[in-house]
């Protein structure tokens, strides 16, 4: 059996005292719909020296999509892997520094037990990979060969849909968009490790990719946390609000901020009174015509991107574009001849 075929049928119970969220009071019933897009759930656990932060995942369209059945949740406690007194987790940076490091020790045991790996299974697997895959020459790590050898298993070039995908928020690590959003939430289970202190060693992911398991690291943006418990809530709130039947309204999904290959900032919202405090809504929204109001809110979709987010209009695809687009990105200054939009200046 392959190391990923392993993990992907391993749900490892756990004994320990780990959180499972509980769900807010919720006494909605199903409709019938809903069945069609409820299979087994997504399974996500979150590992973290503060798992009581995660209890608020009880509450609003999180709780109820627990208690639909949709997402399955567990905190745990990532000191109940220690074996010490102290419960420590973290020790000095080697090559000295300020701060912590996590250790790899204490997540190792933690991450096996989640990922049903067996440790002593895992040296194996490493070595003989690594020996199948790297030669003298190539200089290439043992632990990174045998990375490159799992890649690509599935025998064609596109990767299969992610199954289990182990996630660390890392500042230092590429963005978070909705594109990752929406890959993650086709994922049959999450697991995500949130790091404290100055980080947590390089070597965790390393060996868990050594090993076949898809290991991501995120930042959700441009500003120190002190810890992953918020990027972890972030990507979390993120990926599951796309599940099938979390939503009450999958319609407003497609229309938001940052969806689809045309990704644009979305119009301005409005609701009644039509007069509020001297100031009224467009008079096009009282109109009537779902038209002309499509093409208004379109309209002041370009205009907004373009005034706060140029590198977004820069990405568009031309060929997406009706003529009313063009016409409205041409006289914001854009050339719109080519693949993408570029500014005449
Ligand atoms: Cl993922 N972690 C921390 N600690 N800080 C962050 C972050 C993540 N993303 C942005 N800042």
């Amino acid at each position: 059996m392959t190391v990923s075929g392993t993990l992907r049928t391993a749900l490892a119970e756990s004994s320990r005292s780990d959180t499972v969220i509980p769900a807010a009071r919720f006494c909605g019933c199903m409709n019938p719909s809903d069945l069609h897009s409820i299979n087994a759930g997504m399974k996500i656990d979150i590992v973290s020296v503060f798992p009581e932060y995660f209890d608020v995942l009880g509450l609003s369209l999180f709780g109820k999509a627990q208690a639909k059945g949709l997402v399955e949740v567990a905190a745990h406690n990532l000191r109940d892997w220690t074996h010490d007194v102290h419960h420590s987790v973290d020790d000095t940076p080697v090559g000295g520094g300020a701060g912590m490091v996590m250790k790899p020790v204490v997540w190792a045991e933690c991450l096996d037990e989640l990922l049903g790996l067996d440790a002593r299974d895992i040296g194996k697997i490493v070595a003989d990979e690594a020996a199948d895959a790297t030669t003298a020459e190539t200089g290439v790590s043992a632990v990174a060969a045998a990375s490159d050898a799992i890649v690509g298993q599935d025998g064609d070039d596109t990767p299969a849909a992610p199954r289990t995908v182990l996630i660390f928020p890392n500042p230092s690590a590429p963005l978070f968009t909705q594109q990752d959003a929406t890959e993650l939430s086709h994922a049959d289970r999450l697991v995500f490790g949130c790091g404290r202190y100055e980080g947590y060693d390089a070597r965790i992911p390393e060996y868990y990719r050594a090993q076949g398991v898809d290991v991501r690291e995120y930042s959700i943006g441009d500003y120190v946390l002190n810890g992953g418990e918020v990027a972890v809530s972030v990507m979390l709130e993120a990926i599951t609000r796309l599940l099938p039947g979390f939503m009450g309204n999958a319609e407003s999904i497609v229309t938001e901020s940052y969806t689809g290959e045309n990704a644009l900032l979305e119009h301005r919202q409005y609701t009644k009174p039509a007069q509020w405090r001297g100031i009224g809504v467009p008079d096009v929204l009282l109109s009537g015509d779902h038209g002309k109001v499509d093409r208004f809110r379109r309209d002041e979709a370009l205009a907004k991107t373009n005034r706060l987010r140029p590198d977004l209009i820069e990405r568009l695809d031309c060929k997406a574009l009706d003529k009313a687009d063009r016409k409205t990105l041409m006289s914001l200054g854009w050339e719109v001849s080519g693949a993408h939009p570029r500014r005449l200046s």
